[in-house]
């Protein structure tokens, strides 16, 4: 079991494999929400604690402002079990 820390508030939990950072950090499951492009976040630490960035994922970050290499979105990043992940949340659904 790894750790997720979620800044700016500090708060951590456990982060069990295979579960995206959106359900870790708000309870909504990925698949049963209708998708805003509105859960971006920062990677600070552990981004290969993390499932791999797809090409689609990436274009949308992309038309975002304020979007780097840092750059995620909670529904499409899933923990991977294999290290601790420290997250920066910016906008949330
Ligand atoms: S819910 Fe669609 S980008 Fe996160």
């Amino acid at each position: 079991m790894t750790t997720l820390t979620i800044m700016p508030s500090g708060k951590t939990m456990d982060a069990p494999e295979g579960v995206s950072l959106l359900k870790l950090i708000n309870g909504v499951d990925p698949a049963e929400h209708t998708c805003s492009d509105a859960c971006h976040l920062y990677v600070l630490e552990g981004r290969k604690g993390l499932s791999k960035i797809t090409a689609e994922e990436n274009g949308k970050l992309d038309m975002i402002v304020g979007a780097s290499s840092k750059s995620r979105y909670a529904c499409s990043a899933t923990i991977l079990g294999t290290e601790d992940v420290t997250v920066e949340v910016l906008t949330f659904v």
